[in-house]
């Protein structure tokens, strides 16, 4: 049952999503590659017909990524549901939750903490939403540092489309283990990190993107050299 401060998160977030795209809604919606899974997101694709460049603006200036689930946090969402040993008893930061996807497996496969951290605070009200909506906890913040400061796992989907978060992989490090999925950096080879594996997914609802975007990518932290952060 839909409590009264999820009602009011949720009409927050139309209210947001009308200003950018007016004619769209969120609707709930079980993720067709991660079943367990729950999430309020758009629930209809772009017009076929041109958008009103005034929209174009500001879907750029400030996107609503949490309306979407992407390919990488569907795969890493099922990685980590399906292999719970990575998470469980553990306090995992995952940066850039968009919806909340990862976040919200993480705790359902056990975490003992989950912190959601996003630049975009909207992006903190949809993962909010959508932790009530799967009936889990999730921490929520603006502080990266902090955040990383008390991080066993961090994990990280899809955040790579903003080359200036290549920096990060680094500072990442600082936690035990660190999972990142990737499927914008086609190239990507990032030191100190592993390729556990390669799946094919999409962002959903399903943007029709360049299959190109559909090759999920999913590397794990190597172990630091002691005194090497
Ligand atoms: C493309 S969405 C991916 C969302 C989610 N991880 C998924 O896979 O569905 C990227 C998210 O990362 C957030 N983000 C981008 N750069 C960030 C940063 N430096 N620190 C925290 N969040 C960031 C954005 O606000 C957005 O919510």
């Amino acid at each position: 049952m839909t409590t009264e401060r999820e009602k009011v998160g949720l009409a927050a977030l139309h209210r947001r999503l009308h200003s950018v795209l007016p004619n769209v809604s969120l609707t709930c919606q079980t993720l067709p590659n991660t079943p367990a899974i729950r999430l309020w997101l758009l629930n209809e694709l772009f017009p076929e017909q041109a958008l009103d460049p005034r929209i174009v603006n500001a879907i750029m200036e400030e996107p609503p990524y949490w309306s979407f689930c992407w390919a990488s946090g569907q795969v890493l969402a099922e990685f980590l549901l399906s292999n719970p040993q990575w998470v469980q008893g553990r306090c995992v930061v995952d940066v850039g939750p968009g919806s909340g996807v990862v976040a919200i497996a993480a705790a359902k496969a056990g975490a003992a903490r989950v912190i959601a951290c996003d630049l975009d605070p909207w992006a903190l009200a949809a993962t909010e939403l959508n932790a009530a909506e799967n009936g889990v906890s999730i921490e929520l913040s603006q502080d990266l540092d902090a955040a990383l400061a008390d991080a066993h796992l961090v994990t990280a989907a899809d955040i790579l489309y903003d080359r200036e978060n290549l920096p990060l992989l680094a500072r990442f490090r600082r936690a035990e283990t660190v999972l990142l999925a990737d499927s914008r950096v086609p190239d990507l080879d990032p030191a100190g990190y592993r390729l556990l594996g390669q799946w094919q997914s999409c962002t959903w609802p399903d943007l029709g993107e360049s299959s190109e975007y559909n090759g999920v990518r999913l590397f794990a932290s190597e172990p630091s050299a002691p005194g090497n952060v």
